[in-house]
């Protein structure tokens, strides 16, 4: 049996260039929800965009930040939460996320990831030689977890309209209620 839980919020995980954040957006103005990005929060709180946490800093400084911001978002309700692709790597963040919020993880193949993000610079991890091998080294790390969240979406089959539509579906259909395992 699941276990039954209280779920205020919407969180999204899922590779770099999944679409978290536009999908993000577009959900929380349907559910008339507040839009909060983990990525932009902690560019707040440092002062300086991510790409110079990471050289200056380095990844750990930025996955502390990265704890620390996930943990404050409990105590809000109404929340759509686009987080970093990396952040439920952590163990604690998904625990975290889990304990208020439907956890959603949007799915693209490396292909496709590679040609979303390819002209972007924003993203560190993805600046080195060969981002589509680091694409498919990292997705395949990743994917066991990612397949954690309460809920897998993929992107590919569908026009983005409609994975709004089922994010948002697989969301009211858990509000208030037992967060079940689906994927679609
Ligand atoms: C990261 C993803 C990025 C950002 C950071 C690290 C990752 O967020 O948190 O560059 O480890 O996958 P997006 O998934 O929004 O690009």
């Amino acid at each position: 049996m699941a276990t039954r839980r209280i779920i205020h919020n919407l969180a999204l995980v899922g590779f770099m260039g999944s679409g978290k954040s536009t999908v993000g957006r577009l959900v929380a103005q349907d559910l008339g929800f507040q839009f909060v990005d983990t990525d932009a929060l902690i560019e707040e709180k440092a002062g300086i965009p991510i790409t110079e946490i990471f050289a200056t800093e380095g990844e750990q400084a930025f996955r502390q930040l990265e704890r620390e911001t996930i943990l404050e978002l409990g105590k809000e309700e109404k929340q759509v939460i686009a987080t970093g692709g990396g952040a439920i790597m952590h163990p604690e963040n998904l625990t975290s996320l889990k304990s208020h919020a439907l956890v959603v993880c949007l799915w693209a193949n490396a292909e496709s990831i590679y040609e979303r993000t390819k002209h972007q610079t924003h993203r560190p991890l993805l600046q080195g030689e060969n981002p589509l091998g680091t694409i498919q080294t990292m997705l395949a790390e990743r994917e066991p977890v990612y397949k954690q969240a309460d809920v897998i979406v993929n992107t590919e089959l569908r026009p983005q309209r409609e994975v709004i539509t089922q994010v948002r579906h697989q969301f009211e259909e858990s509000c208030g209620g037992t967060a079940g395992r689906a994927e679609s």
